[in-house]
């Protein structure tokens, strides 16, 4: 049967088309009654308007078509830029990765226990790594150092992003039994490291007790001695994520004398409990794959997110710079203070680095655009603007899990004479 030119040929014959098909079968449910008129009338109507919301939808479209490639589709080119150097990234990493194998399978007695952090004397990170963590019955002593590679460490975590009230939080880390303040040490064995745990943020309170909740119970299985400081920014000037780790690092200074100093983005969690943060020889980058970047270190020279280094090392390469103004650059303006004091970057093996972090497009932060000018005078600025041309008044609380630092920065408080 041919299909029915008109549905009211359908209708009207309601019993048997004889000649076409198609409305019929939908009408012959019904019975045929008056509603049935008016049920077409309203059809028609709807197909009227469903003429003008196909025009609509095609105006629609054209719109958002002309938006999408005037501000999305950059992006998207940056995007697959980064791919392409991802993919060449990746090639490398196999390569070296079959040199790590060849290795491992040659070096197959160099296990050790317990010493076993890789450190930049041995070409950092591709270090055979023994994988053998102490047993479930491992006993503690009081008065020995608490190994590094303990049986509570079980590798990847899950990691929950929800948002929850920082009250809930503290309820929820009760039982983790840390002072007020959020300083924490361990009773069983004596802690390898004393590490102060300097989170740089503003507004980003919602992110505080989605870190907290993750990261206090890792380093707790990891037995190292802790304290959360928070440096908050205030005033109207762009993020200085440096200064505020140097604001912090001075404050931390003076409350004990840690030896380990950890540089945590906010929105930074980790994956995997066996990322030991203590420090070693050589600074350490703890956050070497992001999720963000598609769990590939973004270029060999980042050290971005989450770092480490012992309170000596820090104070050697004049901390961080107080120039970088907005976000972006100061990072890799450490990487070049720490390779001019002749050190090394170690990271973490495999999966171990992994990190998942919280979206948030830096919320009406300004990127700092001065910075590539800056990054070209490294090495003649890393002596003059650092820890010891700084000086800021803080506001200092206290929290339940961590000590508040409040400061308003602005660049008079860090001059820095012409070189
Ligand atoms: C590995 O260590 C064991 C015991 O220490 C030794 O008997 C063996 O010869 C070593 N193997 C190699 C390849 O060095
Ligand atoms: C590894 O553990 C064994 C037994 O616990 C110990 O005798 C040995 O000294 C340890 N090796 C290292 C390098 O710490
Ligand atoms: C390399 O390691 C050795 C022994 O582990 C140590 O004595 C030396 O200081 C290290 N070198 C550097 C530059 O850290
Ligand atoms: C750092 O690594 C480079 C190349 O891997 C090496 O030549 C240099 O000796 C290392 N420096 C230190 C202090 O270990
Ligand atoms: C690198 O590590 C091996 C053992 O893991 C050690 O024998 C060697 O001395 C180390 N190299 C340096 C430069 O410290
Ligand atoms: C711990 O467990 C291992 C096996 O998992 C066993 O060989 C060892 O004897 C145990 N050690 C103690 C002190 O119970
Ligand atoms: C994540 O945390 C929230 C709030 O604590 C909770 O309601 C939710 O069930 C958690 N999700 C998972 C998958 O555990
Ligand atoms: C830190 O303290 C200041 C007041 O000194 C307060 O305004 C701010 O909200 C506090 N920040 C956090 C994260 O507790």
């Amino acid at each position: 049967l041919a299909p029915c030119a008109h549905s009211k040929d359908c209708m009207l014959l309601h019993q048997r088309p004889p000649s076409c098909q198609g409305w019929h079968i939908l009408l012959n449910i019904f019975p045929f009654t008056p509603i049935e008129d008016k049920m077409w009338k309203w059809r028609r109507l709807m197909r009227l308007s469903n003429r003008s919301l196909m025009a609509f939808l095609f105006f629609f479209s054209m719109s958002t078509t002309c938006l999408y490639f005037i501000y999305v589709a950059p992006g998207i080119v940056n995007t697959y830029y980064f791919m392409v150097q991802a993919q060449g990234i990746m090639l490398r990493d196999n390569v070296r990765t079959i040199g790590h194998m060849i290795r491992l399978y040659t070096n197959k007695n160099s296990t050790l226990n317990g010493t076993d952090y890789p450190d930049g004397n041995n070409s950092s990170e591709y270090i055979a790594q023994p994988t053998t963590y102490l047993p479930e019955n491992f006993t503690y002593a009081q008065n020995l150092p608490c190994p590094e590679r303990l049986p509570s460490m079980k590798g990847q975590m899950e990691v929950n992003m929800t948002e929850v009230p920082v009250e809930e939080t503290e309820l929820k880390l009760k039982h983790l039994d840390i002072q007020f303040g959020g300083h924490w040490k361990p009773k069983d064995c004596k802690p390898r490291w004393k590490v102060a745990i300097l989170i740089p943020f503003r507004n980003r309170r919602e992110h505080l007790p989605i870190l907290f909740q993750h990261l206090a119970p890792m380093l707790q299985r990891q037995r190292l001695q802790f304290a959360f400081y928070v440096i908050e920014q205030t005033g109207t000037q762009p993020f200085n994520r440096a200064m505020l780790f140097n604001v912090g690092f001075k404050e931390a200074m003076k409350d004990l004398d840690w030896d380990c100093v950890v540089f945590h983005d906010v929105d930074h969690i980790p994956e995997n409990d066996r990322n030991y943060y203590g420090c070693g020889q050589m600074p350490r980058h703890f956050a070497a794959k992001l999720d963000k970047y598609m769990y590939i270190l973004p270029y060999n020279e980042f050290f971005g997110g989450v770092s480490g280094l012992t309170v000596e090392q820090f104070l050697k390469i004049n901390g961080f710079p107080n120039a970088f103004w907005g976000w972006g650059g100061e990072d890799d303006d450490l990487w070049n203070r720490v390779h001019y004091a002749g050190f090394n970057v170690t990271r973490p093996e495999g999966d171990i680095g992994k990190y998942k972090s919280i979206p948030h497009h830096h919320r009406g932060e300004v990127q700092f655009l001065g910075r590539y000018k800056l990054l070209r005078y490294s090495k003649e600025r890393q002596h003059l603007d650092g820890l010891n041309n700084l000086q800021y008044s803080p506001e200092i609380s206290l929290s339940s899990l961590y000590k508040n630092i409040t400061v308003n920065l602005n660049p008079e408080l860090a001059p820095i004479a012409e070189y």
